[in-house]
This record gives C-alpha cells, sequence and structure tokens, in this order.
C-alpha cells in the first residue's frame, strides 16, 4: 500500500478524531488509582469513546477482546484488559487506545505511575515521553524518516534504556495502520520523504533494560524478557509545511 497524504477535508476530521482521543486520554489518565482493574479502564475507555460518538478502533482488530490496550510494569503493549488484574500503588500502566471518527483514525498512547512510583519508573516514562519530541523534531516535510528514528533511539539510549525493536509505529488514515513503517531506531536506509499531509503514528516503546521483548501465550500482550519496567508514548502526527501538528494532544 501506497503512502497516502491527506486533503484538507481528511486532515479536519483527523484533527477531530484526535481531540476526541486526547479528551479520552485526559480523562482516563486522571481516573487512575490503586485498586482498579484493568478490566474497569477498559470500560471507561470505551464509554468515553462511544460517549463522543466514535467507535474504539482496537475492539476486534485481529480479534483483539478491548477497547484499550493496559500494559502493566514489564508489559510493553497490547496487555488485555482483566477484571482480575488489579493496579497497586506504584505500578506503571500504558494506555494505548485508538477511536474512529466519521471513518477516520487517531491512535494514541500514555504511560502513568499508579500513587506513587519510584523515581526510576518516573525517570523513564519521562524520557519516553520526551523520546516521542525528539523525535518529531525532525517530523519535517523534506526530512525523511529515518531522522525521526535516528532521534528517537539516540535520546533513549543516551539514559541506557533498550529501544524496543520487535514493534514500529505507522501511517494512519481510513485504517488504523497503513505505510509507512515508522521505527524508533535507525535503519540502514533514510526511508521515504516526509510530505505535508502525511499522517504518522509515531510510538516509542522503551524498556529499563534490553530492548528484547517476548510475547505471552495469549497471543496479544508483549513484555520484556528481562522482566524490566516498559513504558510507551504514542501520537498521531501531521506533516506540514512547516512545523508538524501533533494531532492527538491538547497543549
Ligand atoms: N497502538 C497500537 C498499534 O499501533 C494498537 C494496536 S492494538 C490492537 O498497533 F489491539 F488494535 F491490535
Ligand atoms: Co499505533
Amino acid at each position: 500500500m501506497a503512502v497516502t497524504i491527506k486533503s484538507e477535508r481528511e486532515i479536519n476530521l483527523m484533527r477531530k478524531a484526535g481531540e476526541i482521543l486526547a479528551r479520552t486520554h485526559e480523562e482516563l489518565g486522571a481516573a487512575i488509582k490503586p485498586g482498579m482493574s484493568t478490566m474497569d479502564i477498559d470500560r471507561l475507555g470505551e464509554k468515553i469513546i462511544r460517549g463522543f460518538g466514535c467507535i474504539p478502533s482496537f475492539k476486534n482488530y485481529n480479534g483483539y477482546p478491548a477497547s484499550i490496550c493496559v500494559s502493566v510494569n514489564d508489559e510493553v503493549v497490547h496487555g488485555i484488559p482483566n477484571k482480575k488484574r488489579i493496579l497497586r500503588e506504584g505500578d506503571m500502566v500504558s494506555l494505548d487506545a485508538g477511536v474512529i471518527y466519521q471513518g477516520y483514525h487517531s491512535d494514541a498512547a500514555r504511560t502513568y505511575g499508579v500513587g506513587e512510583i519510584s523515581k526510576e519508573a518516573q525517570k523513564l516514562i519521562e524520557v519516553t515521553r520526551q523520546s516521542f519530541f525528539e523525535g518529531i523534531k525532525f517530523a519535517k516535510a523534506g526530512n525523511h524518516l529515518n531522522d525521526i528514528s535516528t532521534a528517537i533511539q539516540a535520546y533513549a539510549e543516551s539514559f541506557g534504556y533498550g529501544v524496543v525493536r520487535d514493534l514500529v509505529g505507522h501511517g494512519i488514515g481510513t485504517h488504523l495502520h497503513e505505510d509507512p513503517e515508522v521505527p524508533n531506531f535507525a535503519q540502514k536506509r533514510k526511508g521515504i520523504r516526509l510530505e505535508p499531509g502525511m499522517t504518522l503514528a509515531i510510538e516509542p516503546m522503551i524498556n529499563m533494560g534490553r530492548p528484547d521483548v517476548v510475547w505471552l501465550d495469549d497471543d496479544w500482550t508483549v513484555v520484556t524478557e528481562d522482566s524490566s519496567l516498559s513504558a510507551h508514548y504514542e501520537n498521531t502526527v501531521l506533516i506540514t509545511e512547516g512545523e508538524p501538528e501533533i494531532l492527538s494532544l491538547r497543549l
């Protein structure tokens, strides 16, 4: 599939989808507290998304059974909500959500501490978030995809963290996953040339330890091989003539 350039009409729909997703994350982030189950987060997230008149895009996507991916501690991504999995003070939790508004997708993830968390865990969350912002400094027309990937990796690795290799970001639009793939680590090829109207889901997944991950027997949950903590931060980003526009974040 070719990389698509969105029209002004499509961009406006993606802006709306992104704004709704940003609000969804704001509400979910404010709701996180010890004693909640990961299923509680999924139920609340689905209710918020449907309340905005959107469809939760992850539900039934390739058989994924929930609306929100809820990944705790050493879980990197795609944790399956479970009513028996209770969040405890000191846990880290990554929430990944997607919405469809009038046929257009937005995809974003945030990682939160549950109550008080260790300084080390807080640092991992902050560096993961910042690695996204280091990457999008290069998300400009005329640059190449690999400029973004290289910047994310360099920043995260400067703290000694492991950048996950087995999962990548992606183009997004009328589908959740479109071309191109957006790796969070340097490639040998410079990748496509960025052009105004491209929309990318840029999503660093950063481990406190080694980059290696394994899949659990549920076929979804991805965990760090060395059991170290992992964080995830993602936004849907529009390439413009100037600075990139972060569609799924309200500043
Ligand atoms: N943000 C994830 C991604 O970009 C969400 C997909 S999870 C799934 O791939 F459940 F929808 F598969
Ligand atoms: Co994504």
